[in-house]
C-alpha cells in the first residue's frame, strides 16, 4: 500500500474514533434526553469524508487495484447523512435523541459495511 494511502487510512481510523467516541461518551446523557453533538463528532464526520474521498482518488489514480464502487457509494451516502445531521444539530442543546442515536447507528453501519462487504 502506498505510504500516503496508509497515512490517510490511519487518519480515517482517527476520524472514526472521534465520531464514534463523541457519541459513545454521551449515551447516558442521550438516554436522559440531554445529549448534544460534541465538536469531536463534527470533526470526526468531516475527517471521514475528506480522508475517504482522498483515498478513493489516490487508489484509483495509482490503478494498482479496483475498489468496489457500489460499496464506496453506499459509504459516501451514509457519511453525507451523518455530516448533515451533525451540522444541523450541532448548535442545539439538547439535540434530539433520535438524531444522536441515528448518528451513532449510521457510524456503526459504515463500520459494518467497511468490514463485511468485501
Ligand atoms: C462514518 C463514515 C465512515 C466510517 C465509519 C468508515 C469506516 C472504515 C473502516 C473501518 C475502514 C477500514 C476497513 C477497510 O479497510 O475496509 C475503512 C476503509 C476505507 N474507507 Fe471508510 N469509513 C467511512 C467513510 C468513508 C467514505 C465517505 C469513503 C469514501 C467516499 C470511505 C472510503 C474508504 C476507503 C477507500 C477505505 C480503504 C479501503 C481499502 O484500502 O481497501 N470511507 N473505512
Amino acid at each position: 500500500m502506498n505510504v500516503v494511502v496508509m497515512i490517510l487510512l490511519i487518519l480515517h481510523f482517527v476520524g472514526l474514533a472521534s465520531l464514534l467516541g463523541g457519541f459513545l461518551v454521551q449515551t447516558k446523557a442521550i438516554g436522559r434526553g440531554k445529549g448534544t453533538v460534541v465538536t469531536a463528532m463534527v470533526h470526526g464526520a468531516l475527517t471521514q469524508l475528506v480522508t475517504g474521498v482522498a483515498m478513493v482518488g489516490l487508489i484509483e489514480m495509482m490503478g494498482e487495484r479496483d475498489l468496489d464502487m457500489a460499496k464506496i457509494a453506499v459509504k459516501l451516502i451514509v457519511a453525507v447523512v451523518i455530516t448533515v445531521l451533525v451540522f444541523v444539530f450541532r448548535k442545539k442543546d439538547p439535540a434530539p435523541s433520535w438524531a444522536l442515536w441515528l448518528i451513532g447507528g449510521l457510524t456503526l453501519a459504515n463500520i459494518v459495511i467497511a468490514v463485511v462487504w468485501r
